[in-house]
C-alpha cells in the first residue's frame, strides 16, 4: 500500500501551532508523509481552540467546508486539542463527519486511533495527564521559515482564572525536563534556527527539580539543583550568543525580579514582555481570580521599565465581564493610557461553559455595551501602537531577517527585539542574518527603513 499522507491545521495559540509540529513528528514516525494540501491528503487533522465561542464557531464552519471532500474521497478527519478535550464524545454526535477527537495530552495514541477509524470505530481520546509533556519528541517544523521556532517548556495551567477554559482542556501545569529543553535548542541551531519562543500559559511558573515539578513539595527556590523560569532563560540564553529567546506568556501575579535581571543581562534575550492584564478595575480583576491588583500590576510595569527601559510591553484586555461597570470599564481605559502598551489582543467577554465564572457570575454586560467598550479599548490602543512605532523612526535597529516581506519580494521582513516588524530593501543580506537598520518611516505597526553597514 503507498504511503499515507496528513495534512494538519492550527487554529488559537502558539501552543496549538507548537503541538501540531509534535503531532508531525508522531505521525511522521510511524510513516505517514506530510500533504502540501487538504485535498490531496488521507487524514486530515484540525488542532482547535475553545477559548471563546467564537474560535470554536470558526471550527464548525471548516468542517462543514471539509464535508464534500470526505464526500469525495472519504478522508478520515480527526479534531485535536483544545474544543476537542472540551466536547469529548458530543463532537463525534454533533459533527457526524468526525471520526477522530483527540485531546491534548493524547497525541502518542494518534496512529491507533487512526486504525480504529479506518476500522470504522469511534476514535476518541480526551485523558488528561499529570505528566505528559512530549520532552523526547523532536518536533517536525510545519510551515517553517527556517528562522524562527516555538518550543515548549510547559503545558496545562493551574490558575483557574474564572473566565478561562484553558485549565479544562490542557489539564494540570507540568513543566518539561530543562535539559530536554536545551537540547532541542541546540537541534535548531544546528539546523540554521535563529530565534526560539519558549512557550507556556505561564512561563513565570516554571519549574523542575530533577524527577518532576514537585513544587507542592518544596518552597520555590529552596533546592538549589531545582530549575525556574529565571533560570531556564539564563541556559537557553547561554546557548549561543547568536540564539535569540523570546517567551509567552507572563503572569503579572508571578514574573519576578530575578526573570527581568536574566533578561536586562543578555542582550540575546529579546526585550519584550506579553502581560496580560484583563482589566484595569480591581474589583472586576478579583472576580476574574487573577491574583493581582491594578497596583500591583502597575508596579511590575514598573519595575520592567527599571531594569529595561527599552522594553517593549503588550498585553491582552477582556471588556465586558461579568459585573463589570462603566466605571470599570473607565479604569481600564486609565490603566491603559497609564502603561501605555505597545501592542494588545482585546477581546469581549464569552462565556465558557464550566468555568468558575459561568457557575458563579452572571454574562449580564449586554452585547451592545461590551462591543462599544471593545470599541473604545482598541481606538486608543491603536492611537498608543502608532504612537510607540512612530517613535521608533530614525532609530537603528537590529534585525533579524525572517523571509520576503508580504508586500514585495523586494523586500526583507523581520523583527527588532522589541517585536516590531520591520521592512527594508534586501540589498545583498540574507534569510537569518541580523542587520542594522535605520527606521526612515513607519505604517501604524510596521517599521520601513534600510540597512546600515
Ligand atoms: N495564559 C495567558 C492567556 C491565555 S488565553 C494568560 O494568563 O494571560 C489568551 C487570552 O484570551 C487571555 O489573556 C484573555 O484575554 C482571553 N480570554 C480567555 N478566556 C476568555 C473568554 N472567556 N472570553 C474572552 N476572552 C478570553
Ligand atoms: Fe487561562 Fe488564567 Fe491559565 Fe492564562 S493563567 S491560561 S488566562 S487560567
Ligand atoms: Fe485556544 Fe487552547 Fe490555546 S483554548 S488559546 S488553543 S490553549
Amino acid at each position: 500500500m503507498s504511503q499515507k499522507t496528513f495534512y494538519i491545521e492550527s487554529y488559537g495559540c502558539q501552543m496549538n501551532v507548537s503541538d501540531s509540529e509534535i503531532v508531525g513528528s508522531i505521525l511522521s514516525e510511524r510513516g505517514f508523509r506530510l500533504a502540501q494540501e487538504a485535498e490531496q491528503a488521507d487524514l486530515i487533522l484540525l488542532n482547535t481552540c475553545a477559548i471563546r465561542d467564537n474560535a470554536e464557531q470558526k471550527i464548525r464552519y471548516r468542517l462543514r467546508e471539509l464535508k464534500q471532500l470526505k464526500k469525495q474521497k472519504n478522508t478520515i478527519i480527526g479534531v485535536l486539542g483544545c474544543m476537542a478535550e472540551r466536547l469529548k464524545n458530543q463532537l463525534l454526535e454533533e459533527e457526524q463527519l468526525v471520526d477522530i477527537v483527540a485531546g491534548p495530552d493524547a497525541y502518542r495514541s494518534l496512529p491507533e486511533l487512526v486504525e480504529d477509524a479506518e476500522d470504522g470505530k469511534k476514535a476518541v481520546n480526551v485523558i488528561l495527564s499529570k505528566e505528559e509533556t512530549y520532552a523526547d519528541i523532536s518536533p517536525v517544523r510545519l510551515n517553517s521559515n527556517g528562522v524562527t521556532a516555538f518550543v515548549t517548556i510547559m503545558r496545562g495551567c493551574d490558575n483557574m482564572c474564572s473566565f478561562c477554559v484553558v485549565p479544562f482542556t490542557r489539564g494540570r501545569e507540568r513543566s518539561r525536563n530543562p535539559y530536554s529543553i536545551l537540547k532541542e535548542v541546540e537541534d535548531l541551531l544546528k539546523q540554521g534556527y535563529k530565534e526560539v519562543t519558549l512557550l507556556g500559559q505561564n512561563v513565570d511558573s516554571y519549574y523542575w527539580n530533577g524527577d518532576g515539578a514537585k513544587k507542592d513539595l518544596l518552597k520555590k527556590g529552596q533546592d538549589r539543583n531545582a530549575v525556574n523560569f529565571a533560570k531556564l532563560l539564563k541556559m537557553v540564553a547561554e546557548v549561543d550568543p547568536q540564539l535569540r529567546i523570546r517567551f509567552s506568556t507572563s503572569h503579572p501575579k508571578d514574573m519576578t525580579d530575578e526573570v527581568l535581571e536574566v533578561m536586562a543581562q543578555y542582550s540575546n534575550i529579546c526585550k519584550y514582555i506579553h502581560l496580560p492584564v484583563q482589566s484595569g478595575s480591581n474589583p472586576v480583576l478579583e472576580r476574574m481570580n487573577r491574583g493581582y491588583t491594578a497596583e500591583w500590576y502597575l508596579s511590575r510595569i514598573d519595575a520592567i521599565r527599571r531594569y529595561m527601559p527599552d522594553c517593549a510591553i503588550s498585553t491582552d484586555i477582556i471588556a465586558g465581564f461579568c459585573g463589570e461597570t462603566e466605571a470599570d470599564h473607565q479604569e481600564t481605559l486609565n490603566l491603559m493610557k497609564t502603561v501605555k502598551f505597545d501592542f494588545a489582543y482585546m477581546f469581549m467577554y464569552s462565556e465558557r461553559p464550566k468555568t468558575l465564572a459561568e457557575r458563579k457570575y452572571k454574562d449580564d454586560v449586554p452585547e451592545e455595551v461590551k462591543k462599544n467598550r471593545l470599541n473604545e479599548i482598541i481606538a486608543l490602543q491603536q492611537q498608543h501602537s502608532a504612537e510607540k512605532v512612530q517613535q521608533q523612526v530614525g532609530k537603528i535597529h537590529e534585525v533579524l531577517i525572517e523571509g520576503d516581506s508580504r508586500k514585495s519580494s523586494e523586500m526583507w521582513m523581520g523583527r527588532n527585539s522589541q517585536n516590531v516588524v520591520v521592512v527594508f530593501p534586501k540589498k545583498h543580506h540574507q534569510k537569518g542574518e541580523y542587520v542594522k537598520v535605520v527606521a526612515t518611516q513607519c505604517t501604524s505597526t510596521t517599521l520601513i527603513g534600510e540597512s546600515v553597514e
